[in-house]
């Protein structure tokens, strides 16, 4: 990964470490196959017309229908309920499933918000697609993740919206109407913990608007079984951790990432040094943490 300024990250893909990441994370191949069917065509628009004509005879005007798909993925969902990191390993699969060419993955940095000058943030935003755009080539896929997308994408009717931020939303939205002459081979994900707050012409662009939820008790039992190799618990007591960081008093379940780098560091930052890991030290913390809160959306 390489640093620069509009982009946190530009990242070859495929990538051992995200190709490692995906392992970690659960449900992600169901998810992967659901997406991935969805995205089929869009990915391969360029094919639909040889598709037309062998099985019509001639180019069909759904073709052209089909063709004014936007390749816009929403991810929706709390946070820590797996939207980046589900987007960054989809976006490697795709890259490694089609083809020979490296692809890239951009990841787009709040820096495009840009200093407040005027017009600054529209500038920045096309200058940032203009170098996705330069990066995709015939056989080569360029990913755009958008990450806290409401930040940059949130609706223009809202009545606190500056001008700058109505700027910005229409610059986005022609960049991505602009992306539909790539025939799929550039993709968007737009990463949002509201999906209320984005944009209405946002929303109605995107090909793929999927939910991301915090883990339910069966969920939550896994990801502990998997995460708690090497440490000696029974089925009896993965069961009881997966049970008290369900929902409780009002409060919500655990996100995936509460468990992970809440639960985790301060259950083995007390066992540490002295003492091996065990289900008491879990269940210390996971009956006295909260979990993160809901984020309300309207
Ligand atoms: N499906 C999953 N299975 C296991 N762990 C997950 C899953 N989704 C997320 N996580 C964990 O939660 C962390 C935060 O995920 P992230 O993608 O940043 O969430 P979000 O973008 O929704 O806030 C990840 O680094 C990962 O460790
Ligand atoms: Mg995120």
């Amino acid at each position: 990964m390489s640093q620069c300024n509009i982009f946190d990250s530009k990242t070859v893909l495929p990538d051992s470490d995200l190709a490692a990441r995906q392992k970690t994370l659960l449900g992600f191949d169901a998810r992967y196959e659901k997406i991935h069917d969805q995205l089929r065509l869009l990915l391969n628009l360029n094919e639909l017309a040889d598709w037309s004509k062998k099985h019509h005879g001639q180019r069909i005007p759904l073709c052209d229908l089909v063709a004014d798909q936007y390749p816009l993925v929403i991810f929706y969902g709390d946070v820590g309920t797996g939207k980046t990191a589900t987007a960054e390993c989809i976006a490697n699969r795709l890259a490694k499933e089609s083809g020979t060419e490296d692809s890239m993955l951009f990841k787009l940095s709040n820096r495009v918000r840009g200093s407040g000058k005027v017009g600054e943030m529209g500038t920045l935003l096309t200058q940032a697609f203009q170098e996705v755009i330069q990066s995709a080539g015939k056989n080569r896929r360029a990913i755009l993740v958008i990450d806290e997308g409401d930040s940059l994408a949130a609706s223009r009717s809202q009545e606190h919206s500056h001008h700058e931020d109505k700027v910005a939303v229409n610059t986005l939205i022609q960049c991505i109407d602009d992306l539909r002459r790539f025939g799929g081979r550039i993709v968007v994900f737009l990463c949002t913990n509201r999906l209320s707050v984005l944009d209405a012409a946002l929303q109605r662009r995107a090909a793929i608007v999927e939910e991301f939820l915090r883990p339910n008790e069966d969920e939550r039992r896994e990801l502990l079984k998997m995460d708690l190799t090497g440490v000696s618990l029974t089925e009896s007591q993965l069961a009881e951790l997966a049970s008290v960081t369900g929902p409780k008093n009002g409060a919500p379940g655990w996100t995936f990432s509460d468990i992970r780098t809440r639960l985790y560091p301060a259950a083995l930052a007390s066992a540490f040094p002295n003492q091996p890991l065990s289900f008491t030290h879990l269940h210390e913390v996971a009956k006295n943490m909260r979990p993160s809160p809901i984020l309300e959306d309207f």
